[in-house]
């Protein structure tokens, strides 16, 4: 069976619970072999579009052989790849994850390189400064298949495990959803559009069942659910302005998208009405990043903070009740919790007391092999921004 390894991205816990997510969704049994903060290692049969679908994988790699961790090794199954690619050119490079990347890599690499223009053969070989390439540099000279290879290098336990990247993340497409969209609303604060794909697939739902979002501001979580497949959406937010700019951006997403079809159904409507409004329908997931608070400067003091806190736990308590019938009984209930960051201090809600109150479970979606200090008592997954003073704790509730 094909071994695989996927780069993670900046917060490792989602990343592995995205990973874990999507194969259940997809029906893909998956073999954890090895989790780092820096990679995760399977064995699966992984779907060709498998990577396409993640937000929180930078590179998808499948795996050439295990080795002893010596020049001569590696530079026998790097020329020996290369040989089998039949290319007239070379393009390759290596990737190294893991602590002090060697310094004969780059000896290996010249080799090569050497050998290929000896035979009067084109030869490219990338560099960085960095032990990694980046997905830019990756792409942007031809290392994936069938042109190149990037081999990514991994040592584990005294061996070195030896990949080839499939793929990199979509980085412009990416970049082009989060700031060109023609309406962003950076005073009440927008869902990363990774970070709204990553919510949308822990949902793990069906693409035939319905999603909705009840605080959809710019419809940031509506977007990327359309471009997972999702046919049926609901968006709704209490303000109008909201609503036009989810309309506005989802019709900019059609334009560049020429697969989407589906149109959400929109309401401008407060959450505490919203059951009433749609009379009684359920959804197979509600997926949201609910009002975070007032903006924060970091200076303010603790008991400030705390009154916000004290605000908020309300307001989400109140949330969590509105939504609570509008959820399928097998349905998960997607949120974003806001933690309160100023001054070195840190409040976040009492999220486990909340849940339990209103009759849900915090599910755990991450395999037994992660790192022990990756799972807390909260069991939540964190998300945050350098230099933000609002974090974001990410919930996946359940029913008993
Ligand atoms: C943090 S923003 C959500 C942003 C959204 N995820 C996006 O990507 O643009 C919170 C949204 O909640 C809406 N809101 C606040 N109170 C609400 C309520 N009681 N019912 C419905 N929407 C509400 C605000 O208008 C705002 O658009």
């Amino acid at each position: 069976m094909p071994q695989y390894i996927f780069i993670l991205g900046r917060e490792p816990e989602l990343s592995v619970a995205e990973i874990a997510s999507v194969a259940q969704r997809e029906n893909v049994s998956l073999a954890w072999q090895h989790v780092t903060g820096r990679f995760a290692q399977v064995e699966a049969e992984l779907p060709a579009d498998f990577m396409a679908q993640l937000a929180g994988t930078v590179k998808l790699a499948q795996v050439l052989g295990r080795l002893a961790t010596s020049p001569s090794a590696v530079s026998e199954l790097a020329g020996r790849t290369l040989t089998e690619l039949n290319n007239e050119q070379c393009h390759f490079g290596f990737s190294w994850y893991g602590e002090g990347r060697p310094a004969w890599l780059e000896r290996v690499g010249m080799q090569i390189k050497k050998a290929w223009r000896a035979q009067g053969l084109r030869a490219r070989y990338v560099v960085s400064r960095e032990p990694q390439l980046s997905s830019v540099v990756v792409a942007k000279n031809k290392l994936l298949p069938p042109e190149g290879v990037e081999f990514v290098l991994t040592p584990q336990a005294g061996e070195l495990i030896v990949a080839r990247t499939l793929a990199v993340q979509e980085f412009a497409d990416w970049s082009q959803r989060d700031y060109g969209r023609p309406e962003r609303d950076a005073k009440v604060g927008m869902l990363p559009p990774k970070l709204a794909r990553l919510m949308v697939n822990l949902a793990q739902l069906n693409r035939s069942s319905g999603l909705l979002d009840p605080f959809c501001g710019s419809g940031t979580v509506l977007q990327e659910a359309a471009l997972l497949g999702y046919r049926e959406l609901w968006g709704s937010d209490n303000d109008a302005a909201g609503i036009e700019r989810t309309t506005k951006n989802f019709a900019w997403l059609k334009e560049r998208y020429s697969n989407i079809t589906v149109e959400p159904t929109l309401k401008v409507c407060s959450v505490f009405d919203l059951a009433k409004r749609l009379s009684g329908r359920r959804f197979g997931a509600i997926v949201t990043e609910p009002y975070l608070g007032p903006p924060l400067t970091g200076h303010e003091s603790r008991r400030r903070l705390e009154g916000i806190r004290a605000e908020l736990t309300d307001f989400y308590e109140a949330t969590v009740r509105a939504l609570a019938g509008m959820v399928d009984e097998a349905g998960r209930l997607i949120m974003v919790w806001p933690v309160l960051i100023a001054g070195g201090i840190e409040l976040r809600l009492p999220l486990l007391e909340l849940s339990q109150r209103t009759g849900f479970v915090l599910e755990d979606l991450l395999p037994p092999q992660v790192p022990a200090r990756w799972r807390n008592e909260r069991q939540l997954l964190y998300y945050y921004r350098p230099g933000q003073h609002v974090g974001r704790e990410i919930a996946v509730l359940k029913r008993p």
